[in-house]
C-alpha cells in the first residue's frame, strides 16, 4: 500500500511533529557516531525550507519510562544545530507549559527538540493520552524512524490516530527498497544470511521460501544445518534445539525448489581472539574437536560469488564471520564486495540488520549498495513479510474505505437550472469508478436530474424522506415516491432540519430506521452549534445526537454519517482538520463501543461545513474522514474540483 509522503502535503505555516531515530551511541555527554543523525537531515531541512515549525521527537537508549540523565536528547541537540548551521531548541519535557510555549514561540522554520520520549511510560505501552498530548502540539505528524517501525509506540503509532502520519525521506527509501526485496523482488533473486542464530532467523527463512531461488548461508548459523546434515563441526557455535528446524527448513526447500547453499570450507581457530593460529577446514571433512568456524573460507566465498553472478535482486542480512575481528572479515569483506559488484551490473542490493550495516561501514563500500537498512529488527521483520506497525500507521496514498463526494444543493437551482448542472457534472465525472459521488437536488428537480444522471456513476440522494409510507401527512414525501424517481441516498437529520424545521432526534431515527428497512442509504447529519463548541459541549452534543439516531440499527455499516459543525456550515469558517479529525475519531470510537470494530471500520464518516477545494485535501487525509458532504461549493464547477482532489487518494 503506497503511503502518503512529506511531499504529498503542503506544510508551509504548518506545525510538524516529527519522529526521527537518534538513537546514537553517547560516551561521557559525546556522541560517538552521528550516523542517524545525518540520515535524518534531509527530512528536517525539507521542512524547515517549507516554513514549517518542527518538532522533533525521538527516543533514545532504554531508559524504561523515567527521566535518567545519561539518556537525555541534550547533546543531540547540540550536534544536531552544528550539523544544520542553525538553532536546535531544545525542550527537557514531552509535554506541558515549557512545551506549549515553545510550540508557541515558535516561528516558521524554527526546530524544537523535545526529551527522550521513552522518559515517559505512556511511550512504549501506546498510550493514547499521551500520543493524544503529542499530536495536539502539532497538524501532521511525519514518521521518519524506521528502527522503530516495528514497534507500536505513541510517538510513532499512537499518534496517528489523531492527527495525519505522512513518511519522511528515510522512510520512505526504506519501504521503497525492502519491499522491492520482500514483496515483489525481480528474479533471480538470491538472499544471504548471515549471524549467529538460526532462531533469528526461521521467520525470514520460512517468508524467503516463498520467493528466493537461492538461500546463501553464513555466519554461525551455518553449523547448525551443517550438523543437522550430520557434518562434524568441532566446537563451533550450534543451537542444538534447532536441528530439527533445520532439517525441516532444507525438506521444505528442497519441496519449493529453492536452493539453499551453505558454505564448503571454514576458517576456523580455537579462540575468538586476534592474531590465534588460524586453519581452513574443508566442511565434507569436518572440524576437529576444540577448534571452531568464525568464518567462511575461500572456497565457500567462491561458491557464494557464483551462486551471487546474475542475481536481479539481493537481500543481505547478518554477516558471514566474526568480522569485528579482522582475522575473520575476509568472508564477510568478500561477500559484501560480491554483492557491490551485481550492484554495479543492474542488481537491486538491499542491506538489513544492524550487523551487516555496521559491516559495511567499518569496509568502507556503504554507498555502494542500492540501500542500508537503518533499521535491525524493522527490517528482519519486513523481510519476514510481517506487517509492521510504524509502517501501517502512516496514512495510506489510497483510503481504506470507500470515499463519498456528496453534493446537498438545498433549496437551489430550478428543475430547468438542476438539468443543465447535471449535464456539466456527468460530462466531468465521466469514466470516475475509485470514489462514489451523490449529489441531493430539491425534490422537484429529482425527476430531471435522474433523466440525464440515471446510467451515469452519479447517484440521486434526497435532502429529506418521512418515515410512514403514506398518508395524510401534508406536505412529506414518502420512500416509496422517492424510489420510484431513482433516489439511492437520503439526507437526514440535517441540521437546517433541526434547527429551522425542528426535527427531533426522535423523528430522524425513525427516518433513519425506515430508510434502511426500505433499502434507502441514510446520511445521518450531526453536528454541535457554536455556544455548544464554545462551551466544551461539543462530544455531548454529537454522542446524543449519534446514540438517538443509530438506536435500533443493526447494520451500522449501511449508515452513513456526516459530521457538519453548524458554525461552519455556510459561514467559510471551517473545522480546520484536526477539528474535524478529532471529532470524526470520537464518532468511530463511540459507534464501536455499540458495534463491531469490523463494521464500525467501514462506516464512512463525511465531514461538511464550507467545503471548498482549497481545504478539502488536508481534510480528506485525515484517518476518520472518508469525504464531503457540500453545500455551497456543489452547486458550481467547484465540485469538479473537488472529484479531482479526492482522485489523489484513492
Ligand atoms: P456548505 O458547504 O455550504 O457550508 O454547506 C455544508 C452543508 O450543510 C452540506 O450539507
Amino acid at each position: 500500500m503506497e503511503k502518503l509522503t512529506i511531499r504529498d502535503v503542503d506544510i508551509k505555516d504548518k506545525k510538524v511533529i516529527m519522529r526521527v531515530d537518534f538513537n546514537v551511541p553517547i560516551k561521557d555527554g559525546k556522541i560517538t557516531d552521528d550516523t542517524r543523525l545525518i540520515g535524518a537531515l534531509p527530512t528536517i531541512k525539507y521542512a524547515i525550507e517549507q516554513e514549517s515549525i518542527v518538532i522533533l521527537l525521538s527516543h533514545l537508549g532504554r531508559p524504561k519510562g523515567e527521566p535518567k540523565p545519561e539518556f537525555s536528547l541534550k547533546p543531540v541537540a547540540e550536534r544536531l544545530s552544528e550539523l544544520l548551521g542553525k538553532e536546535v531548541k531544545f525542550v527537557p519535557y514531552l509535554y506541558g507549559p515549557e512545551v506549549d510555549k515553545a510550540v508557541n514561540d515558535a516561528k516558521p522554520g524554527d526546530i524544537i527538540l523535545l526529551e527522550n520520549t521513552r522518559f515517559d511510560k505512556g511511550e512504549t505501552k501506546n498510550d493514547p493520552e499521551l500520543a493524544k498530548k503529542w499530536a495536539d502540539l502539532a497538524d501532521l505528524h511525519v514518521n521518519d524512524a524506521f528502527g522503530t517501525a516495528h514497534r507500536a509506540h505513541a510517538s510513532n503509532v499512537g499518534i496517528a490516530q489523531y492527527i495525519p502520519s505522512v513518511a519522511g525521506f528515510l522512510m520512505e527509501k526504506e519501504i521503497k527498497f525492502l519491499s522491492k526485496a520482500a514483496l515483489n523482488p525481480e528474479k533471480p533473486y538470491v538472499v544471504v544470511l548471515g549471524g549467529a542464530k538460526v532462531s533469528d532467523k526461521i521467520g525470514v527463512i520460512t517468508n524467503l521460501l516463498e520467493k528466493a531461488d537461492k538461500i546463501l548461508i553464513g555466519g554461525a548459523m551455518m553449523f547448525t544445518f551443517l550438523k543437522a546434515l550430520g557434518k562434524n563441526i568441532g566446537s563451533s557455535l550450534v543451537e542444538e534445539d534447532k536441528l530439527d528446524l533445520a532439517k525441516d527448513l532444507i525438506k521444505r526447500s528442497e519441496e519449493k525448489g529453492v536452493e539453499i547453499v551453505l558454505p564448503v570450507d571454514a576458517i576456523c581457530a580455537q579462540k575468538i581472539e586476534l592474531g590465534v593460529e588460524k586453519r581452513i577446514y574443508n566442511l565434507d571433512e569436518g572440524v576437529p574437536e576444540g577448534w571452531m568456524g568464525l568464518d567462511i573460507g575461500p572456497e565457500s566465498v567462491k561458491l557464494f560469488k557464483e551462486k551471487l553472478s546474475g542475481a536481479k535482486t539481493i537481500a543481505w542480512n547478518g554477516p558471514m564471520g566474526v568480522f569485528e575481528i579482522d582475522d575473520f572479515s575476509t568472508g564477510t569483506k568478500e561477500i559484501a564486495l560480491a554483492i557491490a559488484e551485481e550492484t554495479t551490473k543492474g542488481a537491486i542490493s538491499v542491506v538489513g540488520g544492524g550487523d551487516s550495516a555496521a559491516a559495511v561501514t567499518k569496509f568502507g563500500i556503504k554507498d555502494k549498495f542500492s540501500h542500508v537498512s537503518t533499521g535491525g529488527g524493522a527490517s528482519l521483520e519486513f523481510l519476514e513479510g510481517k506487517e509492521l506497525p510504524g509502517i501501517s500507521s502512516i496514512t495510506n496514498k489510497k483510503k481504506i474505505r470507500r470515499l463519498i463526494l456528496a453534493g446537498n444543493w438545498k433549496m437551489n437551482k430550478t428543475p430547468t437550472e438542476a438539468i443543465q448542472f447535471s449535464s456539466v457534472l456527468l460530462n466531468g465525472f465521466v469514466g470516475v469508478k475509485e470514489y462514489d459521488i451523490i449529489v441531493a437536488p430539491p425534490f422537484v428537480s429529482i425527476p430531471g436530474v435522474y433523466e440525464i444522471l440515471r446510467d451515469s456513476n452519479i447517484k440521486i440522494a434526497a435532502q429529506n424522506m418521512y418515515y410512514e409510507d403514506s398518508g395524510a401527512f401534508t406536505g412529506e414525501i414518502s420512500w416509496k415516491m422517492l424510489k420510484e424517481i431513482g433516489v439511492e441516498y437520503v439526507i437526514l437529520g440535517h441540521s437546517e432540519r433541526r434547527h429551522i424545521f425542528g426535527e427531533t432526534d426522535d423523528l430522524i431515527n425513525k427516518k433513519v430506521l425506515k430508510a434502511l428497512e426500505v433499502g434507502i442509504t441514510p446520511i445521518l447529519c450531526v453536528g454541535e452549534r457554536l455556544e455548544e463548541r464554545e462551551e466544551g459541549l461539543t462530544f455531548a452534543v454529537v454522542e446524543t445526537q449519534i446514540r438517538k439516531g443509530v438506536k435500533g440499527v443493526e447494520d451500522i455499516e449501511k449508515v452513513i454519517i456526516a459530521y457538519e459543525p453548524v458554525w461552519a456550515i455556510g459561514t467559510g469558517k471551517v473545522a480546520t482538520p484536526k477539528q474535524a479529525q478529532e471529532v470524526h475519531r470520537f464518532i468511530r470510537e463511540l459507534l464501536s463501543e455499540m458495534y463491531s470494530k469490523e463494521s464500525v471500520e467501514k462506516v464512512r464518516i463525511l465531514y461538511g461545513g464550507s467545503v471548498k477545494p482549497h481545504n478539502f485535501f488536508s481534510l480528506i487525509i485525515q484517518p476518520d474522514i472518508d469525504g464531503g458532504l457540500v453545500g455551497g461549493a456543489s452547486l458550481k464547477e467547484s465540485f469538479l474540483e473537488l472529484g479531482n482532489i479526492i482522485s489523489r487518494v484513492v
